[in-house]
């Protein structure tokens, strides 16, 4: 960590009749943290905190949000003007090179993930090997850590990580569309150097031999829209995920393999397709929203009101306004404004945002309480709409591999633990069992 960041303010620690002082640091937007690196040498003593509500695992210099001001700002740009102006492919290369790229950068990039947007012919056959019913978010984790077979150089990141970050971008596109196509038994419809990257997702989903796809402007600006809405988000558990596992020094496909399945949760990227299944409960339930508000709010209830809540917006998801006024423009675009679930979602919004157990609690509509009706008015199946997760996290995963991977005090994540277990006892012979 760079040493500007240590500050002359020190924390102390009193254990019994010793006090100890540690370091504290302070980031370029202000946050302070404790640095408790040298705790244990000093005091035998660590610290626990389980789910990291309070611990910070790196620095960064990617992506900053604040929950408290409901901030969102990827290399210091505000996501509301990535959103408005930019592409998701610019965004990515922001993400992953520290800034926004020239025209020429633009389409060197765009040339870049043209050349490597097919799979190799061998990888299509892995398809054939998945179940009809296999979930679209384990076949895309199973080809993404097949790539490594593929492109087995990447073992060497120096020379190669702007190739592999292109590989993936654009193979991992074209991955989830194979794996729609697949699923339905359709012919395959390959990547056009004639399209955009997300004109060229929806023609690879919905295009056929038989009724050409015509590409709705409106339509590719929202995905465009949420694909960069989902580019990063700090240390999110996919993302710590994928500097947990690269912290083994393994591929970068591997470990975005890896991020995928931590992404696939129902507490965190999952929730698209929770939130999508819930809406159409309500709606199978005759729209009785407040049975299911009344749920999650029962102690005794398993049952969360999926896309409400987070861990660090404890005001309003900045993305979710984004993507709520995207969701309106589509809808009308598409013209099925009266789409029933998004009448649902409104008002399930409108109740829980004025209940007290929703208030008291700061539980606002997340990033993932409205992208599902979009990704729903745009045909793609409730199934993947966490792998649309994925698309738009990968930019963000790439990044932070390769600043952890690049950092000079990067080490093995081995975090330690209390043990509560039983004391150390006598060896129980078989016979003696019970
Ligand atoms: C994402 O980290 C990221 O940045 C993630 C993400 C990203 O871009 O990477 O933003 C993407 O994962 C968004 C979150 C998607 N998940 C959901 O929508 C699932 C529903 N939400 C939750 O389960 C929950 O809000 C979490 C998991 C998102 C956050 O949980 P926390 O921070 O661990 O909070 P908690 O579970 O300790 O809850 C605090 C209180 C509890 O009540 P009490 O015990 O105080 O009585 O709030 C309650 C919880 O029961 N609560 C909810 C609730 N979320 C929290 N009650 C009902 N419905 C909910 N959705």
């Amino acid at each position: 960590m760079a040493k500007k960041y240590v500050t002359d303010k020190i924390a102390e620690v009193r254990i019994g009749d010793q006090v100890f002082t540690l370091p504290v640091i302070e980031g370029s937007e202000g946050e302070r943290a404790i640095d408790i690196r040298q705790l244990r040498s000093e005091t035998g003593l660590i610290t626990l905190d389980s789910g990291y509500m309070n611990t910070g695992s790196c620095t960064s210099e990617i992506t900053f949000l604040d929950g408290e001001k409901s901030l969102l700002n990827y290399r210091g740009y505000a996501i509301e003007d990535l959103a408005e102006k930019c592409s998701f492919v610019e965004v990515a290369f922001l993400l992953i090179n520290g800034k926004l790229p020239t025209n020429k950068e633009l389409d060197g990039f765009k040339m870049l993930l043209n050349d490597h947007s097919i799979i190799h012919e061998d990888m299509v056959h892995f398809f054939d090997g998945f179940p009809s019913l296999a979930s679209p978010m384990s076949i895309l984790s199973s080809m993404v850590n097949g790539l490594h077979n593929f492109y087995p150089e990447m073992d060497d990141p120096k020379e190669t990580l702007g190739l592999t970050a292109a590989r993936l971008l654009s193979k991992v596109r074209t991955i989830a569309a194979f794996s729609y196509k697949k699923s339905k038994g359709y012919p395959l419809v390959y990547p056009r150097f004639n399209l955009s990257y997300c004109a060229n997702f929806l023609n690879m989903m919905f295009d056929s031999p038989v009724q050409p796809y015509l590409i709705n402007d409106v339509v590719v600006d929202a995905l465009n829209k949420l694909l960069i809405l989902h580019g990063d988000h700090e240390q999110n558990c996919s993302t710590a995920t994928v500097r947990m596992v690269g912290s083994a020094r393994v591929n970068l496909y591997s470990s975005i393999s890896a991020g995928i399945n931590a992404l696939w949760g129902p507490l965190h990227g999952g929730a698209n397709q929770s939130v999508m299944e819930m809406l159409e409960q309500i709606l199978a339930d005759g729209g009785n929203y407040r049975k299911f508000i009344d749920k999650a709010k029962d102690p005794n209830d398993p049952f969360r009101l999926v896309g409400f809540g987070h861990r660090v917006y404890k005001n309003h998801d900045p993305r979710s306004r984004i993507i709520k006024k995207a969701c309106d423009d589509v809808l009308k675009s598409l013209h099925v404004e009266d789409e029933p679930l998004l009448a649902i979602a409104k008002e399930l919004e409108e109740v829980a945002l004025n209940d007290e157990y929703f208030v008291e609690r700061r539980l606002y509509p997340n990033v993932d309480f409205y992208s599902g009706i979009i990704y729903r008015a745009i045909g793609i199946p409730t199934n993947m709409f966490t792998v649309m997760f994925a698309l738009g996290r990968l930019p963000g995963w790439i990044a932070h591999w390769e600043e952890m991977w690049k950092s000079p005090d990067a080490k093995i994540s081995r975090p330690r633990q209390i043990y509560t277990g039983p004391l150390q006892r006598k060896f129980v012979p078989m016979e003696e069992r019970e």
